[in-house]
């Protein structure tokens, strides 16, 4: 299952969202792939309903959800209030939450149980900042940053972990910058993070996140263990969107030629 999930960030009004679903209905997804958007809060049911009215099976999820079911944690997203809507999944430690509001190894790792215990679908983003990449801390960064995740994970049967909890690997430095990691270090850095899982016990997704564009992401997604991207600027636009999942379901052979 390959996937392809647009992070809308703070972005659209609702006359855009419905825009967006309206160019898209009747988008063929192949049973072998699947597609996500994630819009920001008070656009949610919007989108949920856009989905529903062009029937669209593209998934809705939220881009953060609070670590409490409910109470006084004023400017959270509870869980109870995204399954109402009709939401299945949700981002979890984006590095713009990370970097401007405080999302800490440990309180990403109690998101991410809320939304697993809950059924929800989970995206946790991982990934080093320049800095970081510089003074060759890849590794241990995605390392501690993953060490929580699948201590969480341990929790629930592993069989649901594969189909439930995707890890997004996007480098800090990559992201809204139109600086893509290039062909070698994002096969390094899968790499790196699939044979980590496995040595866990876990076979999980990967995706890769950060100026990914529908010119450059055929090669990426062909890339050994990348599973699909979680897309930010390039998913905003119908057009657009519709591009880089056409270069998803290419066949590698398309790619190369
Ligand atoms: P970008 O964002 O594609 O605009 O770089 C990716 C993300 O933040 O998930």
């Amino acid at each position: 299952m390959a996937l392809l999930a647009g992070n809308w960030k703070l972005f659209k009004t609702r006359p855009d969202v419905e825009a967006f679903f309206k160019e898209l209905e009747g988008l063929e997804i192949p049973a072998s792939h699947k597609c996500a958007v994630a819009p920001s809060p008070v656009l949610l049911e919007t989108a949920v309903r856009s989905a529903k009215n062009t029937q669209s099976a593209i998934q809705i999820l939220s881009q953060n959800i609070a670590y409490k079911s409910e109470g006084a944690f004023t400017g959270e997203i509870g869980v109870k209030q995204l399954l109402e809507l009709g939401v299945s999944g949700t981002l979890v430690a984006h590095s713009e939450r990370r970097q401007f509001f405080g999302e800490t190894d440990a309180t990403a790792a109690e998101r991410c149980k809320i939304a697993l215990e809950n059924g929800l679908d989970v995206l946790f983003c991982i990934g080093e900042n320049l800095e970081e990449r510089r003074h060759g801390r890849f590794e241990s960064v995605c390392e501690s940053q993953l060490e929580e995740v699948l201590k969480v994970a341990g929790q629930f049967p592993k069989s649901m972990m594969t189909e439930k909890l995707i890890i997004a690997y996007e480098p800090v430095w990559a992201i809204g910058t139109g600086v893509t990691a290039n062909n070698q270090e994002i096969q390094d850095s899968h790499s790196f993070i699939h044979s980590f899982n496995l040595k866990a016990g876990y076979d999980l997704k990967i995706l890769y996140g950060g100026s990914v564009k529908p010119d450059n992401f055929g090669a990426i997604s062909k890339t050994p263990h990348v599973s699909g991207a979680l897309v930010g600027g390039a998913s905003l636009e119908a057009k657009s969107y519709k591009a880089l999942l056409e270069c998803l379901t290419r066949p590698l052979s398309s790619v190369n030629s």
